[in-house]
């Protein structure tokens, strides 16, 4: 399983708005916490703790970069927004389950990977469209 420190920020990652690259960074942090959260076979109470709290932010940050995304005039900005909105419900999906899966390949690892893909698709939505970083 990766581990924490294969969680730290990679210039690739960047999507050249401060604001996103900052909560990109915060996704990065998360996924850590689920790794470190399997890797201590974490009880039911604390793994739905972090998934309330990682669903909390992930729903702030969809809807700064929907802004954005809307500022900007990205052009696959929809196709982001229905990723966007699929997650969320993957999410609670993902919550639901904490109930009566154990807290390890089954919960953790595809809320990890979504995370991971949204923050690795970053950059290819923004692109070229957020060379001014001074936005937001
Ligand atoms: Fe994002």
């Amino acid at each position: 399983m990766a581990g924490a420190k294969n969680m730290e920020w990679k210039a690739e990652y960047a999507t050249g708005i401060r604001s996103i690259d900052q909560q990109h960074q915060i996704i990065l942090r998360y996924i850590a916490r689920f790794d470190e959260a399997f890797a201590d076979q974490a009880d039911w109470a604390g793994v739905y703790l972090l998934t309330l709290r990682a669903r909390t932010f992930m729903e702030y940050h969809f809807c700064a970069e929907q802004t954005l995304m809307h500022l900007l005039d990205i052009p696959n900005a929809a196709v982001h927004c229905a990723r966007n909105r699929i997650a969320l419900e993957q999410f609670s999906t993902f919550q639901r389950r904490v109930h009566r899966d154990s807290a390890g390949d089954v919960l953790l690892q595809p809320m990890r990977q979504l995370l991971l893909d949204h923050v690795l698709d970053g950059n290819q939505l923004f692109g070229d469209n957020a060379l001014d970083d001074s936005l937001a």
